[in-house]
């Protein structure tokens, strides 16, 4: 048995090239996956893990997961929406299970015009053309405004539609807003916010399959609160103990020590579930705290 045959290894689809690639394998490796590509450079043999990622086009993530080709995929909630929609017209209510979203691939899914065009808000679509790689999408929101406009479909280079002739306005995937601005498009209606997310099959899997995709799935909880967290260290007068331990963001229980000889100082250390920002440690300075130390936290599971 070849190893891409064996049913027993999990596969994850994951962006070919493209926004979420570098991020989401940056993320299985985080969890501790180590992998070669294959001859083809479409599937990474997980070495250490029985893992393998599957490197194919974004808009096929969701059709992977809920055929079951695929057990996990990571894709940006657009695609997810879009083809939920595609599936549910089609009769399939629970192609797959959104899991989690992720800390990256933060856009939006947005109606933009010819910089030189009125917009008084979404009735403007009325009876007009709107091309878009997104049409459950778009056709979505239209029906939730009561609104009654063509949806002209197209696979890439949406940008360009107003500019053939078309369409009269564009729905499209805005990240830096670089795209729009360079085709002289002005973004008016945000429809759908959009980040990374992981989705994984509805059917059931075997015991020991089902085993490792929890672990995975506590691995990438693990390392999404690492990267959320830091390591505080710093003395406080025993006096503003009550004030330094409140300022602290999103820690629970702070660890104090005696400092050797003296009596009116401590030393606090605390795990903070958020960032701390040169403000905070502005206003623990002012309530006391001294020798302070932020360390980024490696790994943490609870
Ligand atoms: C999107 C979108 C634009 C571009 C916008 O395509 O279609 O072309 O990104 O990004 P910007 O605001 O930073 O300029 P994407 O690269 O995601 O490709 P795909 O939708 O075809 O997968
Ligand atoms: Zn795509």
């Amino acid at each position: 048995m070849t190893r891409d045959e064996d049913r027993s290894r999990i596969k994850i689809a994951v962006q070919k090239s493209g926004r979420l690639t570098d991020h989401s394998l940056d993320l299985l490796a985080r969890c501790g996956l180590k992998y070669t590509k294959g001859r083809d450079q479409l599937i990474c043999y997980g070495e250490n893990l029985p893992i393998d990622v599957l490197l194919v086009r974004d808009d096929d993530v969701p059709g992977l997961v809920r055929d079951d080709v695929c057990d996990l995929g990571i894709v940006g909630m657009n695609v997810i929406e879009e083809r939920r929609l595609d599936f549910a017209a089609a009769g399939d209510d629970a192609p797959f299970t959104h899991v989690r979203d992720l800390d990256f691939g933060h856009c939006r899914l947005c109606l933009a015009v010819p910089e030189q065009m009125d917009w008084n808000g979404a009735g403007d679509l009325a009876g007009r053309r709107i091309a878009t790689s997104y049409p459950h999408i778009v056709a979505d929101y239209l029906a939730r405004h009561g609104l009654d406009a063509e949806v002209v479909e197209f696979s890439g280079a949406v940008e360009i539609a107003p500019r053939l002739g078309k369409a009269d306005v564009i729905c499209d995937l805005v990240s830096t807003g670089g795209t729009l601005r360079a085709n002289h498009l002005r973004e008016v209606e945000t429809v759908l916010e959009s980040v990374a997310a992981l989705i994984q099959t509805p059917k059931p899997v075997s015991a020991a399959k089902a085993e490792w995709i929890e672990r995975l799935k506590q691995r990438i909880e693990g390392v999404i609160q690492v990267s959320e967290s830091k390591y505080i260290m710093l003395h406080a007068p025993r006096s503003a103990l009550a004030a330094i331990t409140r300022l602290l963001p999103g820690s629970e229980a702070p660890t104090v020590m005696p400092l050797e000889g003296r009596d009116d100082k401590v030393a606090i250390h605390a795990v903070c579930r958020e960032n701390v920002f040169w403000e905070t440690l502005e206003d623990l300075k002012r309530a006391g705290a001294s020798s302070m130390l932020v360390l980024p936290v490696e790994k943490m599971m609870y």
